[in-house]
């Protein structure tokens, strides 16, 4: 089968809250722009091109979708193009997004919401998503501050029904037990990919002896980060790639697959033949020799 053809369905499933999805999804901050993401002088993306890759996503499976109501450019928003590309939203389709981080009209930076900002973070989402629930709402911090005030703000919108699930991003283990002495966490975004940290990998494993998806960004830009993909991936990267007759993006997010039943990536792209090869990755699968190799680039590089 080509990749062109390959649904998200191949990657499994995992229950998100009372949701069920396809392991691999797709975050929607590379939509608004071209070249780096967040940055104030980006250059807006066509709208029907970003629409087209939000469809054929979905089209390929995609019932995970990622996104942020500061995923902008001067001229597009993620959130308005998931509203224009896939309202009436599919039954079986979840939005995270997340809030805490802010930018102004012009797209600067401003200071992070404290407890009395959040609603009216939520509210921005769901007037932008056209919605008016919200299926998951990341808390996304910054440092290692409690956020026990700030997750309690957002446990009572969750009461009130304007959030159907709360999840935790840029996160240590003790954010999670605090957070979970408030209100139940179904996710935790961070940043993880080969060349990963053993720290890092331990938390993932936590996550999911708990029963909490890890939700991995980067996964395919590693220390690319906002700019995005590198050119020239490592030798051992390269070799499992060349061994499938794939690219290495495949095999960053084949790998990461790997790491557990509840690892459900988001990588993001702004590319139709991009889009299908990442869902296509969900099928790979990799020999323990395989990930042996890569597992040794991640702590080697650690
Ligand atoms: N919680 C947080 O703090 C946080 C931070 C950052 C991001 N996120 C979320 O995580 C998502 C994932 O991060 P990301 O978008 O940077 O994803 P990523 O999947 O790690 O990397 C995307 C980069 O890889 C390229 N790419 C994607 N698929 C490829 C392929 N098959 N072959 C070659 N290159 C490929 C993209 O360029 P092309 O467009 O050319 O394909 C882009 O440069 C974001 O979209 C966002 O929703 C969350």
């Amino acid at each position: 089968m080509t990749s062109q053809m390959i649904n998200a369905a191949a990657s499994g499933t995992w229950k998100l809250g009372d949701r069920t999805v396809n392991r691999i999804g797709f975050g929607a901050m590379r939509l608004p722009q071209t070249g780096a993401a967040l940055s104030a002088d980006a250059v807006p993306r066509d709208r029907d091109q970003a629409i087209g890759v939000l469809r054929r996503a979905v089209e390929l499976g995609v019932n995970h979708i990622d996104t942020a109501a500061f995923y902008f450019s001067a001229l597009r928003s993620a959130n308005e193009l998931i509203n224009r590309a896939l309202a009436p939203y599919p039954d079986d389709l979840v939005i995270a997004t997340k809030v805490g981080p802010g930018r102004d009209p012009s797209g600067r930076w401003m200071e992070h919401a404290g407890p009395g900002q959040l609603r009216g973070q939520v509210e921005e989402n769901l007037r932008q998503l056209g919605r008016d629930h919200l299926d998951v709402v990341n808390l996304r911090i910054v440092g290692t501050d409690a956020i026990a005030e700030r997750f309690g703000a957002l446990a009572e919108l969750r009461e009130a029904g304007l959030i159907r699930h709360l999840g935790l991003s840029n996160i240590r283990p003790h954010h999670l037990a605090e957070a979970q002495a408030i209100a139940p966490v179904v996710c935790v975004q961070n940043m993880y990919g080969i060349g990963a940290s053993r720290e890092h990998a331990e938390f993932l494993d936590l996550c999911g002896e708990q029963g909490i998806a890890f939700v991995p960004f980067y996964s395919i830009a590693g220390t690319g980060r906002e700019t995005g993909a590198t050119a020239g991936d490592s030798p051992e990267v390269r070799a499992v790639a060349r061994a499938h007759g794939v690219g290495e993006a495949q095999i960053r997010l084949a790998w990461t697959l790997h790491q557990g039943a509840h690892v459900l990536p988001i990588p993001g792209t702004g590319d139709l033949d991009h889009l299908a090869q990442n869902v296509a990755a969900g099928s790979l699968r990799l020999s323990e020799d395989e990930l042996a190799t890569l597992d040794s680039v991640t702590h080697e590089t650690a």
